[in-house]
């Protein structure tokens, strides 16, 4: 029996430019994805899912004029047990453009690209997102029901495998979102290199889906009932996004997506680490939260 084993390091990619127009005024001072969701900036959320994916480089791409605030709120990961990096996209020229920005980041290694507004919660995501950021062979995008599958990428599934991506529909051929998660092989930067602008002169995710469909593997992984997807482009899609996570946080006394608790769970901080941290917050709930981490634990 061979004892060779494979190592890899996954990058990750925090997708969080575009001027967020939709959600003006909010958004003409500060980036749409550092406002808040209940009790934590939205960029909190999808920054833990790709902890929970067991990826601890991350790339974070912003405005110019948004990016010291990103760094002023993440530093250099350093706090969540992470490395975090940063880039610029100087205007919204469409999500594939994160592999082209990204590239010497990616260093031809695997990579996940996540949208800095997409929130994802579900009993059992830990397990789908670690053991699919570990087959390094694979690319899998992330499908998601929706009641008007016209706003999104539409996949169309048969037998398990994806048939077609269109996106944004006038007539969806399915009720499958692509969701705005997604986990690539090494060749993703070639494959966006040979991407041409779309009609709204954006570099799109979908047509960079559509290269590994064409000669390539793409999987797709369902999420079903009683999971929660939610892209936060509207205000009222913010206000949902923030009453589910009271909601749930409130009944279970459990924090959804808290950065600091994810790292000391891997034990990429010590209890040390996570004492300093609660005491940043002195005494509001954030803090006492991560002090009783501690003292549950003991
Ligand atoms: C983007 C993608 C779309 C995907 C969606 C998920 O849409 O283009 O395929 O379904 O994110 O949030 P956009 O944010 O550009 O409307």
């Amino acid at each position: 029996m061979s004892l060779k084993t494979t190592t890899f390091k996954r990058k990750g990619i925090l997708l969080a430019g575009g001027s967020g127009t939709r959600l003006y005024p909010n958004t003409i001072a500060v980036s749409k994805q550092l406002i808040p969701v209940y009790d934590k900036p939205l960029i909190y959320y999808p920054l833990s899912v790709l902890m929970l994916a067991n990826i601890r480089d991350v790339l974070l791409i912003s405005t110019q004029k948004d990016l010291k605030n990103f760094q002023n709120l993440l530093g250099d990961g350093e706090n969540f047990g992470l490395s975090i990096s940063y880039a610029i996209q100087d205007r919204p020229e469409g999500i594939a453009q994160a592999f082209l920005i990204g590239e010497k980041f990616i260093d031809n290694n695997q990579s996940a690209l996540i949208l800095g507004d997409n929130i994802f919660y579900g009993s059992g995501l830990e397990n789908i997102l670690s053991t699919t950021s570990a087959q390094h062979n694979e690319s899998t995008i992330f499908g998601y029901p929706v009641e008007n599958p016209r706003r999104f990428g539409v996949a169309s599934i048969e037998k398990g495998k994806v048939i077609s991506i269109v996106e944004k529909p006038e007539f969806p051929l399915s009720n499958i979102a692509v969701t705005g998660l997604y986990f690539f092989d090494k060749d993703v930067c070639s494959r966006a290199k040979q991407i041409t602008p779309s009609n709204r002169g954006e570099l799109e995710i979908t047509d960079l889906n559509l290269s590994y469909l064409k000669n390539s593997n793409l999987n797709i992984h369902l999420f079903g009932r009683g999971f929660a997807w939610f892209d936060t482009g509207t205000p009222e899609d913010l206000v949902d996004a923030s009453v589910f996570i009271k909601t749930i946080e409130k009944r279970q006394g459990l924090k959804i997506c808290c950065p600091e608790e994810i790292a000391w769970n891997k034990g990429w901080i010590d209890d040390n680490k996570l004492f300093r941290l609660a005491k940043n917050f002195q005494n509001n709930s954030y803090g006492q939260y991560l002090e009783k981490l501690l003292k549950e634990k003991h």
